[in-house]
């Protein structure tokens, strides 16, 4: 977690790190800081807080700076509050830090036994002293470039843990220092300036030329130069990606939240990804647009979908549809716990990561562990240039654009569009499905974005609902087949968003034991369109109803039966059965938007969370 903004170049303004950080809020919001070098004086400015708390510290800073730094911080040591936020200082140094530095006591110790005093609660701080210690431990024969260059070798070689370091010295005013092992920075690059940053939402509004920095590697930028090498000091040479995202896409473009924005972009997400990459006349799936490079689909006989909370419900969803149309077997993975068993895939596996961001660790480490045991993977991520993506054999992107708000809406529609390509992709592969069975599918595809554009005008409704619903201490969620994942999806959406409990079962499984929380003042929340499961589902609803539980129920339009047993009824366009989860997902974020909004909640950034999480 944590955002980082670096500049070295012609000129920057405050402005230009404090915008910079804002695209970076989603990181982590719980206190912020900006470091500006101005002639020869070290400028720290950092507030408790959002973001909106430093911007009132602006004016302390110089006006322009050639050498900045900006950081937006989620708490990992030590709590939200000034002293902890970043950057850090140790004299001369000035760092700050995206991850953990996992031996932090033992070096603190070292650190106090040599004099040094401590400011504040964080692992950070620790390697801002150990750096100026090993800066200043043997100077007389180096420039303090090298000396510098040496001090970052010697730090890195000293501590454990992941870390993404920008780093200034005062008396090195034209150089600004990369270090990246286990959390994610990319470097913008431009004829007048080079930046890092966590992410490239904070650089595309300067450069769309972005290089991706690897594990074990440091950078030293200059407004004009840069150099890269391992942490051995070998040289490294990447050409860096062009990156089409534009900064319009990173705005509100005239609605009120990121979130809101973002459910309603969801047809445009499920097109985008479906675009160039089906022919539904001919039934054919071009698997190079969909991004099959390295992988042989041809002798996959087992898939494992890895991820983390929505992703990983929207790996629940697709398996419904991947089993169905490759009969090959599907586990889907919570990424988290993946390492913690026997690893028993082989070259006949192949092991998705799905994530909006790239850069969830958990993912990224399950990723890497099934690699290095034998496995194909493939990335399905949203962001570009993602480690994700870099760890994988194969990428594929979704195209929803930029995701903002933390809570994951039009990614998770796009993730479940592109894994039911890929299964049309392999089914085509190894003979599975004919291309007229294909076809018809693919057909149903492209259906999807219209009938989505056509279910978002249930937000008025919605919110009206949303009103009655603010006093709610806890809420259940039921839902049979395709609509369990969703019923999963709609319990995290509200639960992060409007902070009530929120649980959500297979509707099968209520009657071994949830039921026992239905009274007249528990509210569950229903799915039962006109599927496959819908008379089961509709038995369990009324089972819910006989113990006086109250329901919300999303069902098919002009179903007066389930209305009847509803207190509240929201109904979506009859469909193809593989359409209706995409119907059912729209009410259930419009939902747990409305509600935390009408409870006063920052729905973009819903408490203790961030949106790249890039801890364990
Ligand atoms: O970027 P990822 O898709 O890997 O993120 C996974 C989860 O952290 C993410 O989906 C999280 O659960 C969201 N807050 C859900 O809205």
């Amino acid at each position: 977690m944590c955002g980082v903004i670096g500049f070295v170049g012609d000129e920057a303004s405050p402005e230009f790190f404090y915008n910079g950080l804002k695209r970076l809020e989603y990181r982590g919001y719980d206190s912020a800081g900006i470091a500006m070098l101005s002639h020869g004086q070290m400028y720290i400015e950092r507030a408790e807080g959002k973001l909106s708390a430093l911007e009132k510290k602006l004016v302390h800073l110089p006006l322009k700076t050639s050498l900045g730094m900006g950081h937006t911080r989620w708490a990992t040591h030590g709590k939200p509050s000034e002293a902890n936020a970043h950057p850090h200082k140790s004299g001369n140094i000035v760092i700050l830090h995206n991850g953990i530095i996992e031996n932090y006591k033992e070096i603190k110790s070292f650190l106090q036994e040599n004099g040094y005093v401590f400011e504040s609660e964080t692992d950070t701080e620790v390697a801002a002293h150990l750096l100026h210690y090993e800066f200043h431990k043997n100077t007389i024969l180096l420039s303090p470039l090298e000396n510098m260059k040496r001090s970052i070798f010697a730090l890195v070689s000293r501590i454990r843990g992941a870390f993404a370091f920008g780093i200034i010295c005062t008396d090195i005013p034209d150089v600004l220092f990369a270090v990246k092992y286990g959390s994610p920075l990319v470097l913008g690059l431009s004829d007048t300036a080079h930046y890092m940053a966590s992410g490239i939402a904070a650089l595309v509004e300067h450069t769309r030329s972005i290089l991706i920095m690897e594990d074990r590697e440091i950078a030293y930028l200059t407004a004009k130069n840069k150099e890269i090498v391992t942490f051995e000091g070998v040289p490294v040479s990447r050409k860096p990606i062009h990156v089409s995202w534009a900064a319009s896409m990173l705005e509100k473009n005239g609605y009120d939240h990121f979130m809101l924005k973002e459910i309603h972009e969801q047809p445009q997400a499920i097109a985008q990804t479906i675009n160039g990459r089906i022919d539904k006349s001919t039934g054919e799936i071009d698997l190079q647009s969909y991004g099959i490079h390295h992988i042989p689909l041809k002798n996959i006989n087992r898939i494992q979908l890895i991820a983390c909370g929505t992703s990983y419900y929207a790996g629940i969803l697709a398996r419904y549809f991947l089993e169905s149309h490759t009969k090959i077997p599907v586990e889907v993975e919570l990424a988290s716990e993946y390492r913690y068993r026997t690893c028993t895939v082989n070259e006949h596996t192949l092991c998705i990561a799905i994530s909006q961001s790239g850069e969830t660790i958990d993912t990224l480490q399950a990723i890497r562990y099934a690699r290095t045991h034998g496995a194909h993977t493939l990335a399905v991520v949203n962001a570009p240039g993602s480690s994700i993506a870099h760890h994988c054999h194969d990428e594929s992107l979704i195209y929803a654009g930029p995701e903002v708000g933390v809570a994951s809406t039009k990614a998770f529609v796009a993730q479940v569009t592109s894994l039911i390509i890929l299964g049309l992709g392999i089914a085509q592969t190894q003979n599975i499905m004919t291309s007229t069975q294909i076809a018809a599918v693919c057909e149903q595809l492209v259906h999807i974005p219209y009938l989505v554009e056509k279910t978002l005008s249930l937000s008025s409704s919605i919110e009206k609902m949303a009103a009655k619903l603010i006093h709610l201490k806890s809420v259940l969620f039921i839902g049979r087949g395709p609509q369990y994942p969703v019923a999963l999806e709609g319990a995290l959406k509200l639960k992060e968003l409007s902070y009530i409990h929120a649980e959500a079962y297979a509707a099968g499984e209520l009657k071994h034991g949830p039921i026992a929380l239905i009274d007249d003042e528990m509210y569950t929340v229903c799915l039962a369109p006109r599927d496959s499961y819908y008379e089961k589902t509709m038995s369990n609803i009324e089972e819910i109803r006989a113990r006086g539980g109250k329901i919300i129920s999303i069902g098919t339009t002009g179903d007066h039966e389930l209305k009847q047993l509803s207190d509240e009824f929201i109904e979506v366009e009859p469909c193809a059965e593989m359409i209706l989860p995409f119907l059912t997902t729209v009410p259930l974020h419009l939902l747990a938007y409305w509600i935390a909004l009408k409870k006063g909640h920052d729905v973009d950034q819903p408490r203790n969370l961030a949106k790249s999480v890039t801890v364990e």
